[in-house]
């Protein structure tokens, strides 16, 4: 008998869409992660309207009804624990989480990055990439770790900059880069395909000369 589902929960702030490819993608048969929780810290977030269309629980737990972020991501801690989650991600959640709610779950936790970590860590990544004029630019998925935007890299792909990209027209090519590595990312998890060693993330499985952990994406250009 195949190995039961990991039980997912997704943090999300706004829009999710990264939420919504991870749901897509969840529905194949053999995809060895079921979401069966989405959490927002803002009851606007567009996402919620979207998870709960399809079915799927949504709960609001809004940090300005918290003095602390320790009580912020106890509360959360208490949530997921109470959906029986094994495996949390994060997709466009804007608050940063305390030490103890990373560690608690330590290599149990992935994010989703829209660059090539570890460059351009943190907000506005690609106006800061524009800027920089890098010719390649791209998303990271990664073990989440108490420093913002870092930890083992377990999926990244990369897309081209061209002269005559906008901060929009280079979003829009990462995202979609991102809706593809998003779900390999936690299939592999998922599926104890991967494993931390050494704080970088190493393949297990068979397929892992072939399958290197990086995809170039043309972004149809
Ligand atoms: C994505 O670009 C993600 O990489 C970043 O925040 C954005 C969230 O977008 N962390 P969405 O809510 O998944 O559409």
């Amino acid at each position: 008998m195949s190995a039961a589902k990991k039980r997912v929960a997704v943090l999300i702030s706004g829009r999710g869409s990264n939420m919504a490819a991870l749901i897509e993608a969840s529905k194949a048969p053999d995809y060895p992660a079921e979401i069966v929780l989405v959490v927002s810290n803002k009851a606007d977030a567009a996402g919620l309207a979207s998870a709960s269309a399809q079915g799927i629980k949504t709960a609001v737990v809004d940090h300005r009804d918290f003095a602390h972020r320790e009580t912020f991501d106890a509360e959360i801690d208490r949530l997921l624990k109470s959906y029986r989650i094994d495996m949390v991600c994060l997709a466009g959640f804007m608050r940063l989480l305390t030490p103890d709610f990373v560690a608690g779950w330590r290599d149990r936790m992935i994010n989703i990055h829209p660059s090539l970590l570890p460059a351009f860590k943190g907000l506005h990544t690609h106006r800061r990439a524009l800027e920089a004029g890098v010719k390649l630019a791209g998303c990271t998925v990664h073990f989440v770790r108490s420093d913002m935007d870092d930890g083992p890299i377990i999926i990244q792909a990369a897309v081209p900059v061209l002269d005559t990209d906008t901060e929009d027209a280079l979003s829009a090519r990462i995202l979609a880069a991102e809706h593809q590595i998003y779900p390999r990312a936690l299939e592999l998890v998922s599926a104890g395909k991967v494993q931390v060693r050494n704080e970088r993330v190493i393949r297990l499985d068979a397929k892992a000369a072939e399958d290197t952990g990086v995809l170039m994406c043309d972004g149809g250009v």
